[in-house]
């Protein structure tokens, strides 16, 4: 089979690993640290099967153009993706299929947003509405900073268009799990869980970033856990989808919080997750092109295997993400940081420098994954990675998968 991954970051970097195990694999556009990577438009492209990494192609309806064309897909048409193109479509969605969520209201206006803000119990969650590359929530045990916040993104000021709808919501606490659904429309199946590292620093400390770090499997879910979201959470939302007219076939990211009162949602995302999904399309041990084939094509038969194995990923970072980034920087040590045992260095945010080597592009420049028979094992291998590797500003957390940074609750912002 021929694979092709729309994408150019971290996580098409992953599933080209992956997918390439069991096919031949192209990405476009990819990045120059991405084997296969071609900038042909997908449109242009010969492949079996059409795997489409990020949700901005899928908002903008990339997989319903490439199924006009005949073209097998995995990712939702434009339709399915307003599950995470508009957080306020979602929450109606996730309230048409009963499921546990916390509450929350959308507003265009100041007033009675402040109004419901001032009714919640505490921890204030304030979100734009619109797309944000995971920088538009806003997490706070103030009240009078969360009112600011609302103010500042309704007038436009701080995140323009997307920012002049935005959502309220109750806080949850407790520590947050990555669930991805492989789904075909109308079943699904349920990889299994990781664990997202969203803060910027040590200790869950500092901004929300799009993901620093990740980890799967998880010690503290048991292995119902997956199965108990397929049931209470994909299942509903399937047929939710359906009951719009909805045909959903792709990825289906659960954003999970494990509260006092057992999960809850806290998003969806229609796409793998990023860098959580690495963590676990590393570890299949079976043919996952097979797996989301059968999901494009409408009836899902296998069921995926995964290795026992840990696996750890950090994000090596370009300096001032998740601000505005220094860029253009020569990324030494890439081969040394190949060569530690079990590891994997996944290229997100690179670009081609001038002597062929490989420069910084982007906030999270590398994934760098351990992998082993234990977590300490994995994390050890990730971190004498990043040990390897050097930019001027490189900077990475330093706590992922360890007793201090793990399955902690959010803190506050
Ligand atoms: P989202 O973009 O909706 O995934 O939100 C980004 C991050 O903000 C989540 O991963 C959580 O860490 C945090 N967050 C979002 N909603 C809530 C909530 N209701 N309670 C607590 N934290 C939240
Ligand atoms: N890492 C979070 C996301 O992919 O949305």
């Amino acid at each position: 089979m021929r694979i092709c991954v729309v994408g150019g970051g971290g996580r098409e970097h992953g599933l080209a690993v992956a997918l390439a195990r069991h096919a031949e694999v192209v990405v476009t556009p990819g990045n120059p640290g991405i084997p296969g990577s071609v900038p042909t438009p997908p449109e242009d492209i010969d492949a079996d099967l059409f795997v489409v990494g990020p949700e901005v192609p899928l908002v903008e309806g990339l997989a319903d153009r490439l199924r006009a064309q005949g073209r097998l897909v995995f990712g939702p048409g434009a339709d399915g993706a307003q599950v995470e193109g508009s957080k306020a479509y979602m929450k109606e969605l996730a309230a048409h299929a009963d499921l546990p969520t916390a509450r929350f209201g959308a507003f265009d206006e100041v007033e009675p947003a402040l109004a419901f803000l001032r009714t919640l119990p505490g921890l204030y969650v304030v979100k734009t509405d619109g797309l944000a590359a995971g920088k538009g929530v806003f997490v706070t045990e103030s009240l009078a900073e969360a009112e600011d916040d609302v103010r500042d993104k309704l007038s436009g000021a701080t995140f323009g268009g997307a920012g002049r709808r935005v959502v309220i919501e109750e806080g949850l606490r407790g520590p947050e799990v990555s669930v991805f659904a492989v789904c075909d429309g109308t079943d699904a199946v349920v990889l299994p869980p990781a664990q997202d590292f969203k803060r910027l620093a040590d200790g869950d400390a500092g901004p929300n970033t799009g993901g620093v770090g990740a980890w799967s499997p998880l010690p503290f879910v048991d292995d119902d856990f997956a199965a108990g979201i397929a049931d209470r959470f994909i299942g509903p939302t399937l047929w939710a989808l359906r009951d719009r007219g909805i045909d959903y076939r792709g990825a289906l990211y659960a954003g999970l919080m494990v509260t006092a009162e057992g999960p809850k949602l806290i998003e969806y995302n229609i796409r793998f997750g990023d860098p959580d999904s690495q963590v676990v399309l590393l570890r299949a041990t079976s043919d996952l092109g097979a797996l989301l084939a059968e999901a494009a094509a409408g009836r899902i038969t296998t069921e995926p295997t995964f290795s026992d194995d840990a696996a750890v990923l950090v994000v090596a970072m370009a300096e001032g993400y998740p601000g505005p980034t220094r860029t253009g920087d020569a990324i030494a040590g890439l081969d040394a940081a190949r060569s530690v045992p079990g590891v994997e260095v996944l290229c997100a945010g690179v670009a081609a420098g001038d002597d062929g080597g490989l420069v910084t592009a982007g906030g999270r420049v590398l994934d760098v994954v351990g992998r082993g028979a234990t977590v300490g094992e994995a994390r050890d291998g990730a971190y004498a990675a990043l040990a390897e590797l050097s930019w001027p500003g490189l900077h990475h957390r330093t706590d992922i998968a360890s007793e201090e940074g793990a399955g902690r609750p959010a803190r506050s912002g």
